[in-house]
């Protein structure tokens, strides 16, 4: 993988600033883009080797489309483009202000990002897309429609990418990564958190399937059987999870 670019949206925090410490020793130049305004260079919040960091809000629309087309551009190219953004917020009630937002970042903000990262891999002729779904995107999770809803989203625009590689014969690889639950902020505290992994093991796994040019993986993959199997489940019995 040495010498390889990989830029990633949503690479500040958690489960992307995570992966990108592990590209980093893999010898990609790893870039990422985040909200925070932090410098345009690794600070000590950084992991070793990751090269910058960009400040995008992907919901400013149009104009994040642009900036990250010109990141990319301004990086000589990508050969992996991961998009680990993302927001979740508990919402029993219902507030529509989080809805609403959830709906902006994790769909809007998503799409625009795999759109830029996509359309520069079809004018290359190759590369490497990764978006993060969800196991919620199987079932999703009272307290979360709109989040749920959202990775079902993802899910599906990220298998119409990888169909739309397939037919033009392009060699695009397009990985989708369902993780159950990983220790970052963006879990609340003190929540339901079955078969909880730390987020270097997350990252880990992640790694192994972007070597692998998985199409899809779960996050850990006893998920794999898991999620189904909360979907099989009788409603008065779903209706009783946390
Ligand atoms: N943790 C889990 O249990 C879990 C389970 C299933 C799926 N996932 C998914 O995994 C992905 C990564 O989540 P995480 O757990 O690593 O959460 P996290 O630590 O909160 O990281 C989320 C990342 O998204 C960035 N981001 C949020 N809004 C953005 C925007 N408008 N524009 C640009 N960047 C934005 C954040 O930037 P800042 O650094 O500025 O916040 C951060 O880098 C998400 O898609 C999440 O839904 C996580």
């Amino acid at each position: 993988m040495t010498g390889q670019k990989a830029l990633i949206v949503g690479g500040t925090s958690g489960i992307g600033l995570a992966l990108a410490g592990l590209l980093a020793q893999d010898g990609f130049h790893v870039e990422t883009v985040g909200l925070p305004a932090l410098p345009t260079s690794a600070s000590s919040g950084l992991p070793h080797g990751v090269r910058a960091v960009h400040h995008l809000d992907m919901t400013r629309q149009p104009e994040a489309l642009t900036a990250l087309d010109g990141i990319i551009r301004r990086m000589g190219g990508v050969d992996l483009f991961v998009i680990s953004l993302g927001i979740m917020h508990f919402n029993e009630e219902l507030d529509w202000e989080w809805e609403r937002r959830t709906i902006e970042v994790n769909v809007a903000g998503f799409a625009a990002a795999a759109n830029v990262g996509m359309r520069f891999f079809l004018e290359r002729g190759r590369g490497h897309l990764v978006g993060i779904s969800s196991i919620a995107a199987l079932f999703g999770h009272r307290a979360a429609p709109a989040y749920s809803a959202s990775k079902a989203f993802i899910t599906n625009y990220l298998a119409c990418l990888r169909q739309n590689a397939g037919y033009l014969g392009l060699p695009i690889t397009v990985t989708e990564i369902r993780p159950g639950f990983v220790d970052t902020p963006l879990l609340p505290p003190g929540g339901w958190r079955p078969w909880v992994v730390p987020v270097d093991e997350a990252a880990r796994q992640i790694r192994r399937a972007i070597r692998d040019k998985r199409e899809r993986a779960y996050i850990t993959r006893r998920w794999r059987l898991g999620a189904w199997a909360v979907r099989l489940l009788p409603r008065f019995l779903l209706n009783r999870l946390r």
